[in-house]
């Protein structure tokens, strides 16, 4: 298992391009099996996880060809419906080929995908939405059994209890070729929901209200193929503003969307960090910035909330804390929306933070200095708060078990390395 080493502190100074969404790559792709023929994809960042996906594909009978960041992918010869256990496991979100599979072909059995390092992550959301469309839904033997009826499934009304992004996206494909019209309430309102939802109309279907809490689709009988750029990632940029911030750096963000990542900016604006729009492009009918994000010599406390978007991200949460263990003064971290997500903090502590949990809140005493540490990583945004700390920590640090931010981060070490951080993985 590869490691990474860093040696601090560094101060990061330079710009870094940020690449393509894994967050709305994942359900992009997906949407593909929704019609039988060629798809071009374009900005697909390279991760473990689109990997995993690629994989369920390959077993499904879909053909991939990667060059660079451009994907096509033909969907046309579909051989199976069934995703097993030991793909689903790598990766929840392989749970979202359900409701295309299902969509298309009227049935699809896809494995449970259990819980996870940061919680239990049922799918009971996505089962109900399903089944308000006329699916008979059987749970056997860890697997998800989905038949829809014989005509096909019928449009009908579906309230989440509480916003889901995965389940949105399944019931928002699921619906497209469905039979009359759907409509969802509460729906999760996140950027890649958005995405989601152009790239579906760009295949011909009738999706609209994505961004709002109540979406609607009229289903069509068919779709055609999805010619699709996938929009910036716009938790990697908020990790490099955390970076930024948290080591005193000058960065420029290469083609970020700043519009959604007001509570983000926001947040660490109130702790000292400063942004410049230097420049604007228009690709692709996204309109991209390029952001300058400068961190403070010592950065303040504030008190933080999870939230569903717009609120802000528990993404962007662990990497918030570390920046939180040297700021001045004494921070109040509440997750809401998983249970389990401060695994990080008991790494953080090796490197001398203060960090005490109350419940679901965790209260940060800002330190003057972190000192570099072994540590663990233990799930994705985990790690990235680790490299935050590490970045900023006196002395040497090693990150084990990278391979959780292999999953979401494209060549970390090189653009850290290009932003003149002491930072490089040791193969084992
Ligand atoms: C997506 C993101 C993930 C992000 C999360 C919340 C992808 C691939 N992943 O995950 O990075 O952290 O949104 O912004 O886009 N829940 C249920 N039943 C369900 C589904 C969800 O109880 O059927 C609960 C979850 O346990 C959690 C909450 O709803 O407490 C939100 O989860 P959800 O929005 O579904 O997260 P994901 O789509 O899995």
């Amino acid at each position: 298992m590869d490691r990474l080493i860093i040696e601090g502190p560094n101060r990061l100074n330079g710009s870094v391009p940020i690449s393509g969404s894994k967050n709305a790559s994942l359900p992009v792709l997906a949407a593909t099996i929704l019609a039988g023929t060629e798809h071009h994809i374009q900005n697909v960042p390279a991760l473990a996880d689109i990997d995993t996906l690629f994989e369920i594909y390959a077993a499904l009978g879909i053909t991939v060809i990667r060059q660079g960041q451009e994907v096509t992918i033909n969907t046309k010869d579909i051989a199976s419906v069934e995703a097993t256990y030991e793909m689903v496991r790598k990766m929840r979100a392989s749970v979202l080929v359900l409701g295309p599979l299902l969509a298309r072909f009227g049935r699809a059995r896809v494995s449970l995908p259990g819980g996870c390092a940061i919680g239990a992550r049922p799918i009971d959301l996505h089962l109900k939405g399903l089944e308000a469309l006329g699916a008979t839904i059987v749970l056997e033997h860890g697997y998800v059994d989905a038949t829809a009826p014989s005509g096909g499934l019928i449009g009908g009304r579906v309230v989440f209890d509480m916003p889901s992004v995965g389940a949105t996206e399944n019931i928002m494909m699921a619906a497209t070729l469905a039979q009359g019209t759907t409509i969802i309430e509460n729906a999760a309102r996140e950027p890649e929901i958005v995405e989601l939802a152009e790239a579906l109309n760009n295949m011909g279907a009738r999706v609209s209200g994505a961004g709002t809490s109540e979406m609607r689709i009229e289903g069509v009988d068919c779709l055609n193929a999805l010619i699709h750029r996938v929009g910036p990632d716009r938790i990697e940029a908020g990790t490099f503003i955390a970076a930024a911030s948290m080591t005193g750096g000058d960065v420029m963000l290469r083609g970020v969307r700043p519009d959604y990542m007001d509570a983000v900016l926001q947040a660490y604006r109130d702790i000292g960090a400063e942004f410049e729009f230097e420049s604007s492009q228009v690709a692709d009918n996204n309109r991209l910035a390029d952001l300058r994000v400068k961190g403070p010599a010592r950065l303040k406390a504030r008190d933080l909330r999870t939230a569903p978007y717009p609120g802000f991200p528990t993404d962007m949460q662990a990497q918030f804390l570390a920046c939180m263990t040297m700021a001045d003064g004494i921070s109040h971290i509440e997750e809401t929306i998983f249970e389990n997500r401060f695994m990080h903090t008991l790494e953080l502590k090796r490197m001398g933070a203060d960090i005490s949990m109350h419940g679901n809140m965790a209260v940060v005493k800002g330190q003057e200095v972190l000192s570099g540490a072994p540590v663990m990583a233990t799930d994705l945004r985990a790690s990235a708060s680790l490299i935050v700390a590490a970045l900023a920590a006196q002395g040497r640090s090693e990150v084990l078990r990278i391979y959780h931010l292999d999953r979401g981060y494209v060549c970390i070490e090189r653009k850290l390395s290009e932003l003149g951080a002491r930072v490089w993985r040791e193969k084992q």
